[in-house]
């Protein structure tokens, strides 16, 4: 296995941490504070084109592999796990999606500017009554010849109020199971379509978090991905590479908190001299990067394997169970490290601890992802 990284990713990867020092870092805390969307932010990252990075560039994408996608959101979230969260639903779950299996006209329709920036997506799987077990939708698709007739609610939705189409997840046919869903297009602005509350979160909370509501909201029969039916194996297909972002997310939260702790403990003196030179914080800090460079190697191999079109299922849900247990560990021990100080919002370490905590739940909490790593074992 090559652990080199390429000239290409090198690129990125200073692309990403420039835009994120430069354009993330500014206003960061008043932004979590008020739960403001980072609107011209994102804007830039669709200008610098993160927010459509493997997508081909027929499509108006970056045609980049996914180790340098990794990369980028590892970079972001270092700073700002609000502005990842954004890219990767928009990137691995959006745009891979449609591009993986949407047809021509969908992905000219709708990749394209979703590719280049100029529109978000929203993935909407999760509802009210089914999250971990995502089989058990409520949202009903009703086949009314030439369109579909869509009522339900969705929660928790990323990108629910900046989006200008959503994957909206829906069941047609109850007596078929998992097998009757269909996953459909659903354009903002569509009669029926409602986006509803706002959530108050603990962690990213600059990402827009909302709930929409559909009541008998008609979709066009073309605006349904793949075969009627496939709309679950759709979900479980796109989660399977959401998972790499969520887990090079978790890996910047994680490295983010590690190297602010690491310069604070050099310049922090106690009892005569730099807190790093005490080996009760340069255990936590060896223990820390031996862990986020754990997570990284995990991160990378998911990323190679997926690149690859080899089987990445149980490398993803890896990738994601490690790193996401290691950012809210890390976190935390980057809050201790700067003791009174990182309790407070200015030196950052508070906000990586809270932002930590989601990335055990979203995509697939880490009991799923076990779930997942078990039946692949047996497989
Ligand atoms: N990849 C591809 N296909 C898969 C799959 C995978 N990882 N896991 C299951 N499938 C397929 C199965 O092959 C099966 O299809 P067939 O019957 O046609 O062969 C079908 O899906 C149903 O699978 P199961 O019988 O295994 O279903 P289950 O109900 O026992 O378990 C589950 C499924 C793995 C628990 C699944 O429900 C799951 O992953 N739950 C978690 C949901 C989740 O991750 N939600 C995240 C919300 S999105 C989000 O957070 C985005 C955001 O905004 C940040």
């Amino acid at each position: 296995m090559n652990f080199n990284l390429s000239e290409e990713h090198l690129a990125v990867q200073e692309a990403a941490r420039d835009f994120a020092q430069n354009e993330l870092l500014p206003g960061i805390v008043e932004r979590d504070n008020a739960q403001q969307f980072p609107a011209e932010q994102v804007k830039r990252m669709g200008e610098l084109g993160f927010m459509g990075m493997m997508v081909s560039p027929e499509y108006g994408g970056g045609g980049m592999d996914t180790v340098s996608y990794a990369i980028a959101i590892e970079e972001i979230s270092k700073i700002d796990a609000s502005a990842s969260v954004i890219m990767s639903v928009n990137n691995s779950l959006v745009c891979y999606g449609l591009e993986a299996f949407g047809t021509e006209e969908q992905k000219h329709k709708y990749l394209t500017p979703l590719a280049s920036g100029q529109m978000i997506g929203a993935f909407c799987l999760s509802e009210p009554e089914a999250g971990s077990d995502a089989t058990s939708q409520a949202t009903t698709a009703e086949d009314m010849g030439d369109y579909y007739l869509v009522n339900g609610t969705k929660n928790w939705i990323t990108n629910g109020n900046s989006s200008g189409v959503a994957l909206v997840i829906a069941q047609t046919n109850r007596e078929k199971g998992h097998r009757g869903i269909n996953c459909l297009i659903v354009e903002k602005g569509t009669p029926g379509f409602v986006v509803g509350k706002k959530e108050d979160k603990l962690g990213i909370r600059a990402s827009d978090t909302h709930s929409l509501l559909f009541t008998d909201v008609k979709v066009p029969k073309e605006n349904r991905i793949g075969a009627d039916g496939f709309g679950f194996k759709f979900a479980m297909s796109t989660l399977n590479g959401g998972r790499i972002g969520i887990a090079a997310q978790a890996l910047g939260i994680a490295a983010g908190a590690y190297e602010l702790a690491l310069k604070y403990s050099q310049e922090r003196k106690a009892f005569g001299k730099a807190i790093f030179e005490h080996q009760a914080i340069q255990f936590k800090l060896a223990e820390m990067a031996t862990k986020i460079e754990a997570a990284r190697l995990l991160v990378y191999k998911a990323a190679r394997l997926k690149d690859e079109h080899k089987d990445y299922v149980q490398a993803a849900a890896m990738a994601k169970l490690f790193a996401s247990d290691v950012a809210m560990w890390a976190t935390t021990e980057a809050v201790q490290i700067h003791g009174g100080y990182g309790f407070v919002k200015e030196f950052h370490v508070e906000r990586l601890m809270r932002d930590a905590k989601i990335t055990q739940i979203y995509e697939g909490t880490s009991e799923i992802q076990k779930l997942v790593i078990a039946r692949e074992i047996v497989r």
